[in-house]
């Protein structure tokens, strides 16, 4: 997208975005957990909560009632995110969180996801990690693909998988309306091109990339053929309970590969671990889990090959 190349990426803070279709496969956990490694290792992290419908990451933090949201940016009782962020109580990590009550943010315009994330680019901070919503609405996309590091999370049900590869096909093509909105006739082939049935015969991104070379025009189809390699959604197999168990992430890159054109990455896995369970039905803070548990060590890996 045109507009994430304005944010500034050369003093602002490295922004990761953490999705993946439905709710419950463990999004939140995850960014939690990838904070509190980021932080342990020294770097400057803000957590922000941009599930705006089901705000919750104050609460795997052990924070009960957050004093500020970003609910006080949009209703501008504060003109910067960085006035939002609060203490977790961890060093290096702090918390933007959600404004769950708030119904209006739930369909923000672009224009103001644009400046939320500009926002975000304005932080001083090391790293931000937007913990997403569910589903793949064009809030939770815009975001998604605003980031640097778009991590998606899935579990190995075949379910999961496909709900996972879901998301990352909607979000080329959002990708893809978003680069044409300015270019109607290129828009036109590519709405055509996204109705599963449509009788142009395309089903995938290589065919509707041929479609362009012929409605359109051979710039057209090289410009999203760049933009869409750059998107490259990284995987993570949260629950698994055995090594086999793995291999969900490798089914999303070959279908991906070969439907879409896109080349994701494999960052790891994470075990089922009944500690996560617990901690977050006795609400209790999950930085405070035991150092030997199952699921940390795999956000550590994790954290540790990206750093
Ligand atoms: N690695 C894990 N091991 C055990 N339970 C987990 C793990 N990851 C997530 N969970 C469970 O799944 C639930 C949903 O996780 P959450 O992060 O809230 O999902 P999402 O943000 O994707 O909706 C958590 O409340 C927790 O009980
Ligand atoms: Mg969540």
């Amino acid at each position: 997208m045109k507009e994430a190349n304005n944010l500034n990426q050369k003093t602002g803070p490295t922004i990761w975005a953490v999705g993946g279709g439905k709710g419950g496969v463990g999004k939140s956990v995850i960014s939690t957990l990838l904070g509190f490694w980021l932080s342990q290792m020294g770097k400057r992290t803000v957590l922000i909560d941009v599930d705006f419908g089901g705000a919750n990451l104050h609460t795997m933090l052990g924070i009960k009632s957050p004093p500020k949201t970003v609910n006080d940016f949009i209703t501008k009782k504060y003109d910067r995110l960085e006035d939002i962020c609060i203490e977790t109580g961890i060093e290096n990590l702090r918390l933007l969180s959600g404004a769950s009550e708030i119904l209006s943010l739930a369909n923000l315009q672009f224009a103001q996801k644009i400046k939320i994330m500009q926002n975000i680019s304005q932080l001083d901070t090391d790293i931000a990690i937007l913990d997403l919503g569910s589903g793949t609405s064009y809030n939770v996309l815009d975001f998604f693909l605003m980031a640097h590091r778009k991590i998606v999370v899935l579990t190995p049900q075949p379910i999961s998988i496909q709900n996972a590869y879901a998301f990352v096909r909607n979000a080329v093509y959002r990708k893809l309306s978003r680069l044409s909105s300015q270019k109607p006739a290129l828009l036109a082939t590519i709405k055509t091109a996204m109705d599963p049935k449509n009788e142009m015969n395309v089903r995938t991104v290589k065919d509707l990339l041929n479609a362009v070379k012929e409605n359109n025009s051979e710039e057209d189809m090289d410009l999203l053929s760049r933009e869409i390699t750059e998107i490259r959604p990284a995987l993570v197999t949260n629950m698994i309970k055995s090594p086999r168990d793995k291999e969900a992430g490798r089914i999303i890159q070959l279908v991906s590969e070969k439907y879409l054109m896109i080349h994701p990455t494999i960052l790891g896995s994470i075990m089922r671990d009944n500690q996560v369970d617990n901690m977050i039905s006795g609400m209790a803070p999950l930085t405070t889990i035991d150092r030997s548990s199952e699921a940390i060590a795999g956000v550590y890996n994790i954290v540790a090959d990206l750093i």
